[in-house]
């Protein structure tokens, strides 16, 4: 491989989804900004996102039922700070969203400036919605502002390796008085020119998104390979509570809907879920009916299906008025027109996926992660907003608190930063290899284990665990990871490759933290411990890659 570029920039910022063009287009006001991305810059979980932002501006609402609501969801396990912050700041993120343009759709009544749409377990109508189709109206505006800011680099087509890592002393004499890990940059591989990049920065923000691919079924686009949750790990980040992932309850099954969800904002607006004869059946497992939590919805989905041996669910509003519908859900109404389904008249076909990973990069207030200059943000991070459980709408709010806090951190630390200059770095230390080669025969070993460890996970660590299956779980995934360790040399590196490693890593950390709770709570099911246990469990699950992994 080449070490084709060293690049240098004052902030470098990995992910185009709305908490890295946010915090771009702030920190892009004091220094220059290079926004790395793997594919092209749309391509990202946020411009895929329907149901909207969850804020309080509504004249019935009030930032302490925000909270409530927040903290019911996360089951014990929110950090009060980080709901108090993220839901009393968010309305003026709101405010800086509509100032950029973006389209929330207006309230047809007088009694407030917003159509603001319900989810489950919001006790006010809360979400600020463009149609169905929400973050798609973001993502747009913001790489709009993002393309016209001559301080803003995109670089599509970018992964990153890994992280680059400066180990430092601090010494009396001889002897080490602390050891201190400083992030300085990453190793990139531009996928288009097959080059190894170096990029240097003051500051580094994960701002990678989810990990939805590791589950067979997930809502989540393909880039969603975990890649900023295993980097942040290789480099020594403490990583929390990543045995909560949120299943979504109502993902379109049919073999040509690939990953498409229909928005909880259908339940929202009156839509219900009935078996395949036809009956209702949410009364049965809560008093929310269709609007309980996610985990509950997802939940009674699973027992139902296991109970009727049916392949899937289905959710009806065919008794709204149709135009209302189409207005509405302009995105689902043609979706599933397009595939014979016609949502006025007919029940969609649904299941739960894999949607959201509650936990990550453990991060302060600020978006710093436990390592220096590393910060992360939006839904690689562990910031305590969403506890054991996400209030839906919530994450959007979350990424954009996020980005403005780190934003100002890291422009208050930033005058300290130039005067210390970046330090050179070497080279991408693996030996020069022959180009990848897409013919190459080893590159079924990639799409073998992808398929394995997909399937794996959604069978023995899905929505309900047992400590069995995650015990074979973890053998399982050991024996994968052994294989890529003992047969990557001999593959050149390619995307799928590194993505393949991140999965398997990523993979791996779910299963650990799922089997390390010995309870049940939010989204973390275990039939051996049905029960929450506060006593023993009120706490984070946390994870540190030991020295002997480096
Ligand atoms: C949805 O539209 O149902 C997804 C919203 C979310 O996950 O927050």
């Amino acid at each position: 491989w080449k070490q084709a570029m060293d690049f240098q920039f004052d902030y470098l910022v990995i992910g185009s989804g709305i908490a890295g063009l946010t915090f771009a287009l702030k920190a892009s006001r004091n220094g220059s900004v290079a926004i790395v991305t793997k594919k092209d810059k749309l391509e990202t979980s946020t411009n895929y996102a329907q149901g909207g932002i969850a804020s309080v501006v509504g004249p019935d609402d009030s930032f302490q039922l925000h909270i409530q609501d927040t903290l019911n969801a996360g089951d014990g396990l929110c950090h009060q700070d980080a709901v108090d912050l993220v839901v009393r700041t968010g309305p003026d993120r709101i405010r800086e969203l509509v100032e950029l343009g973006v389209p929330f759709n207006a309230s047809v009544s007088s009694s407030g400036q917003f159509d603001l749409g319900r989810e489950g377990g919001h006790s006010r109508n809360r979400i600020l919605h463009a149609h169905d189709m929400t973050g798609q109206a973001v993502e747009k505006v913001l790489i709009g502002a993002a393309e016209a800011n001559p301080n803003i680099s995109i670089f599509e087509n970018h992964l990153v390796l890994d992280l680059l890592v400066q180990h430092q002393s601090i010494k009396a004499g001889s002897v080490t008085l602390q050891q201190q890990d400083i992030c300085r940059g990453a190793y990139v591989l531009d996928t288009a020119a097959q080059e190894i990049h170096v990029f240097r920065a003051h500051a580094i923000l994960l701002c990678t998104g989810g990990a939805g691919k590791v589950y067979l079924y997930t809502s989540n686009p393909d880039v969603a390979t975990g890649d900023g949750l295993a980097i942040a790990y290789r480099a020594g980040a403490t990583l929390a509570n990543l045995e909560f992932v949120q299943f979504h309850p109502t993902c379109l099954y049919h073999p040509q809907a690939k990953n498409f969800l229909i928005s909880e904002a259908v339940r929202g607006e009156g839509g219900r879920l009935i078996d395949r004869r036809g009956r209702a059946f949410m009364e049965h497992y809560h008093p929310l009916k269709d609007l309980a939590f996610r985990d509950v919805v997802a939940r009674a989905i699973d027992s139902e299906m296991k109970k009727t041996g049916d392949d899937c669910v289905f959710l009806d509003i065919s008794h709204k008025d149709p135009e209302v519908l189409k207005k509405r859900f302009p995105g689902i109404y043609e979706k599933c027109l397009s595939l014979g389904i016609d949502i006025t008249r007919d029940p969609m076909p649904v299941v739960p996926a894999a949607h959201y990973m509650c936990g990550g990069i453990l991060t302060d207030l600020n978006g710093l992660s436990t390592l220096d200059r590393l910060y992360a943000i939006g839904e690689c991070a562990c910031t305590g907003l969403h506890g054991a459980n996400r209030l839906a709408s919530n994450s959007l709010l979350e990424a954009m608190v996020m980005a403005h806090q780190a934003a100002i951190d890291c422009a208050r630390r930033m005058e300290l930063w130039h005067k210390e200059g970046l330090p050179k770095i070497g080279v991408w230390p693996v030996p020069r290899r022959a180009q990848s080669d897409p013919l190459n025969s080893e590159m079924v070993l990639i799409a073998h284990n992808w398929d394995i460890i997909r399937r794996l996970m959604w069978n023995y660590v899905g929505i309900v665990r047992t400590d069995k299956r995650l015990a074979l779980a973890q053998n399982h995934i050991a024996h994968i990871r052994m294989e890529i360790r003992e047969h990557m040399p001999n593959i050149p590196i390619h995307s799928d490759l590194v993505e393949l490693q991140n999965l398997a890593l990523v993979a791996e950390l779910i299963i650990r933290s799922a089997i390390l709770r010995k309870e049940s709570r939010g989204l973390h099911y275990n039939l051996d411990h049905p029960q929450k246990d506060d006593a023993r469990w009120l706490k984070d699950t946390i994870l540190v890659r030991p020295p002997a992994e480096e």
